[in-house]
C-alpha cells in the first residue's frame, strides 16, 4: 500500500505559526509522526509540502497509477484552488483532506472546501493526530476495496 500525503502553503511553519491555532508541533514533528505510523503500519508513503499551487497539483496527476490513495491538507487552497480539485478528480484516487485546526469553526472565507468535494473524508481539529487518523482511514478503507 503505497500513499501520497500533500501538504499545502506555510504548513511548513508549523510549530511558530500561529500555534493558537495550529498547535506547537513542527513540521518535521509531522513528518516523524507520519513516519512512524506508516512504518508500524508496513505502509510506504511519500510527503511532500510546497507553497505553490501548480506544484501541488503536479504531485497529484504524478500519483496517478503510482499510489493507492492520496492524504491532503491544501492549507489555503483548500478555499481557493478548483485546478487542486479538478486534479484530485482527474487521478481518481481514494482521497482524505486533513486539517489541522476546525475550519467550520474560523471565519467565514474558510468554510468552503473545493478539495474536499473530492474527497472521501475529512478530518479536522485533531492537530497533526489528524494525519494518523487520515493513514489508518485510508488504511483500512483500502484493504475492504481489495477484499
Ligand atoms: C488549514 C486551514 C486553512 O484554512 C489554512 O489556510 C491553513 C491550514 C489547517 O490545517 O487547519 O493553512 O488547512
Amino acid at each position: 500500500m503505497k500513499l501520497l500525503i500533500v501538504n499545502g502553503p506555510n504548513l511548513n511553519m508549523l510549530g511558530m505559526r500561529e500555534p493558537a491555532i495550529y498547535g506547537h508541533a513542527t513540521y518535521e514533528d509531522l513528518k516523524n509522526l507520519v513516519k512512524t505510523t506508516c512504518k508500524t503500519h508496513q505502509i510506504e508513503y511519500h510527503i511532500f509540502q510546497s507553497n505553490h499551487e501548480g506544484a501541488l497539483v503536479d504531485v497529484i496527476q504524478a500519483a496517478y497509477d503510482v499510489y493507492d490513495g492520496i492524504i491532503i491538507n491544501p492549507a489555503a487552497y483548500t478555499h481557493t484552488s478548483i485546478a487542486i480539485l479538478d486534479a484530485l478528480k482527474a487521478v481518481g484516487l481514494p482521497a482524505v483532506e486533513v486539517h489541522l485546526s476546525n475550519i467550520h469553526e474560523r471565519e467565514t472565507f474558510r468554510q468552503r472546501s473545493y478539495a474536499g468535494m473530492a474527497c472521501q473524508h475529512t478530518i479536522m481539529g485533531k492537530g497533526i493526530e489528524g494525519y494518523q487518523e487520515a493513514i489508518l482511514y485510508l488504511k483500512d478503507e483500502l484493504a475492504m476495496m481489495i477484499d
